[in-house]
């Protein structure tokens, strides 16, 4: 495993992380889990990914009993966290940061977890309603309280991460470190251009998420809806069509042959290819099953195999294409 700095924060990352959205506490139980977990720190892997919504909590319990089980030495991995969807109805508790939800939020998560701390929390989409500057101050709070030791931003736009950073300097308060991007061959317009401002003058780092755009980029969809998939997934109807359009099976096709000569799965290849960008600080891959997991952590080996003229191969597949909103 290679390690890349989040930005230019001190902390270093496994350049494949895994995280645990729709699968743990969903299709993944504790033992599941416990070995997926073991099978990627074992690979190098050292973050590990949640959020509070995930799994309505269960997300966090299950990988916070699966961490109890495999005792790890807390120093050897990093654990995150999001807040902004909550999961109780209420005016303060829903699609918000603001700073009684955030202050709140962070404990149970801890105890979710049972950890001490999150190493990194971030904020899982940027809340209109509630001034930047209050969750600033609730997430220095969060750091100065020793419950975080760094905090992020997901789907934030370029302008509201400036914003944040900009408070945070003038008021000497805990600048947020990482942006968590969608980051996929079908979903490209985020990462860059719009964030390579924040990666080159503001040293900000990304875990970017979905690189398998949910399984699409496996090829497992060319046929339908496999019956054991994401897709299939009661509450997950909302991918289906993303998942079956005919265009996207279409560049998923011509994109086999060039992975096959590699020696690469497609996964292989689609997670490799996101770590060509040198602005990614780390992958999250998501498996529901250890063996999905394995072929995903072998990504790293092909990185160095992508020339000039593959990537200009891949460029003009996925040129053009855009896929709208995933999770
Ligand atoms: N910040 C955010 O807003 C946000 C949003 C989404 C995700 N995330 C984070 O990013 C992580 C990764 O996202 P993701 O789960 O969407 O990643 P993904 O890699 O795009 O999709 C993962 C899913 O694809 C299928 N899959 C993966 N590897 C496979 C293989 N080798 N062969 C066949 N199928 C395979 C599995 O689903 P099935 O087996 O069920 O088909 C797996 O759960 C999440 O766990 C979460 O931590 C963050």
């Amino acid at each position: 495993m290679r390690y890349r700095h989040v930005g230019r924060a001190g902390i270093q990352v496994g350049e494949l992380s895994f995280g645990s959205w729709v699968t743990f506490g969903t299709q993944v139980d504790v033992d599941a889990a416990a070995a997926m977990l073991a099978a990627a720190y074992d690979s190098g892997v050292n973050f590990f990914d949640n959020a509070q919504v995930y799994a309505g909590g269960k997300a966090e319990s299950v990988m916070g009993a699966a961490l109890a089980k495999l005792g790890w030495r807390r120093g050897s991995y990093l654990v995150s966290t999001k807040f902004f969807w909550g999961l109780h109805d209420g005016p303060n508790e829903k699609n918000t940061l603001n700073r009684k939800f955030l202050i709140e939020g962070i404990d149970g998560s801890l105890q979710r977890l049972g950890l001490d701390h999150v190493d990194l929390v971030y904020c899982h989409r940027a809340d209109p309603a509630t001034p930047i500057e209050e969750t600033v101050r609730a997430m220095h709070s969060i750091i100065e309280r020793g419950k975080a030791l760094y905090w992020g931003t997901s789907e934030w736009t370029a302008a509201e991460i400036v914003q944040a950073i900009e408070i945070a300097e003038r008021h000497h308060l805990h600048k947020p470190i990482v942006e968590q991007p969608v980051y996929n061959l079908f979903e490209q317009h985020r990462f860059a251009p719009e964030y390579l401002r924040m990666y080159e003058d503001y040293g900000y780092g990304s875990t970017t998420w979905s690189p398998l755009a949910s399984g699409l980029l496996t090829g497992k969809y060319k046929a339908g809806i496999p019956k054991e998939s994401r897709g299939a997934l009661p509450g997950y109807t909302w991918l289906a069509d993303q998942l079956t359009d005919a265009d996207k099976a279409a560049r998923v096709a011509a994109l086999e042959p060039i992975a096959r000569a590699m020696g690469a799965t497609l996964a292989q290849f689609s997670l490799a290819w996101c770590l060509q960008n040198p602005h990614v600080s780390s992958v999250i891959t998501g498996a529901s099953r250890i063996e999905q997991l394995r072929e995903n952590l072998r990504a790293a080996d092909f990185v160095d195999r992508f020339t000039p003229e593959i990537m200009g191969e891949v460029e003009a597949i996925f040129d053009g294409s855009r896929a709208g909103g995933s999770a």
